[in-house]
């Protein structure tokens, strides 16, 4: 049967580490163009490799981090919510990213404009509940926004290492009831929401949570992430998965690794809804 996933990506045409707005920026370092292209494309072609119908926005020039399209806004089946980026750097991606969702076919909604979100970088479904990090990036105000908006049950999770500033470094999904995360990213409170909440919870060490394993693509029961996590592979065999493991140190430069640079279009593999509105397009 053909795969119905969809995943939006954008080339690193114009890529580069052009501010610092974290801990993992720093402009004296930069990035290597060819080797940013090849390691896109490696991860772009693994996708394709698995069946996924990969869509591509263009780049544009001025807007090195259009290429993190996870943080394009918040996908709930045909609405799109947009980002309100925190940083002035990454709010001229919002238009660009608006313009595509709404040629292809989506309602496009913003959040109240005075709080900041960043969309699937802080906003993961886990079965049917929305986890939701805030305080870097993304404003635990409009993630109760978000809830209300589509209906849904919001857990906000406070992050507090500046280095695993979205949910998706150091959170990953990989079944309605089954997730990987990295516990020193959150409070003794947002450990407590994990473990009573999620029925199957992986421990990433700190080790490999610094080589941004979280940072993973879940494609059935395929989980493409960063190279550096032997541990975090062999406990995900142990649970039936296979681990793709792709070199993304360019992307690192920036912050974001495999999960960062891909944009969910039907919902995730971990998202409950998404099988339901499968199972209604199936009848
Ligand atoms: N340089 C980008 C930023 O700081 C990286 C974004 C990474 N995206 C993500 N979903 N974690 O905004």
């Amino acid at each position: 049967m053909a795969s119905m996933r969809r995943i939006l990506m954008c080339r690193p045409t114009y890529f580069r580490i052009a501010y610092e707005i974290n801990p993992w920026m720093n402009r004296r370092v930069g990035s290597d163009p060819g080797e940013s292209a090849r390691q896109w494309q490696a991860l772009h072609d693994a996708l394709v490799g698995l069946g996924v119908t990969v869509e591509l926005l263009d780049p544009v020039d001025g807007l090195p981090d259009l290429v993190f399209t996870a943080n394009a806004g918040l996908v709930y089946r045909d609405l799109f919510l947009s980002s309100r980026f925190r940083y002035g750097e990454r709010q001229g991606e919002t238009p660009v990213f608006d313009r595509w969702f709404a040629e292809h076919g989506f309602e496009v909604e913003h959040t109240p404009d005075e709080h900041h979100f960043e969309g699937a970088g802080d906003a993961l479904f886990c079965g049917e509940t929305l986890f939701a990090g805030y305080r870097f990036r993304s404003d635990a105000r409009t993630m109760q926004w978000v809830g209300d908006r589509i209906g849904v049950e919001v857990l906000p999770l406070e992050l507090v290492d500046p280095r695993y500033y979205h949910l998706d470094t150091c959170f990953c999904p990989i079944a309605p009831d089954a997730a990987v995360f990295f516990p020193g990213a959150f409070d003794e409170y947002g450990r407590s929401v994990l473990r009573d909440r999620i029925r199957t919870l992986i421990e990433v060490s700190a080790e490999e949570a610094f080589s941004f394993s979280c940072n993973a693509v879940v494609v059935g029961r395929s989980v493409l992430l960063n190279e550096g996590a032997p541990k975090l592979a062999k406990a995900l065999e142990r649970h039936g998965y296979r681990t793709i493991p792709l070199t993304l140190t360019e992307f690192i430069k920036a912050g974001g690794s495999a999960k960062c640079l891909t944009f969910r279009l039907d919902g995730e593999d971990a998202a409950r809804w998404r099988s339901a509105a499968d199972r209604s397009a199936a009848v």
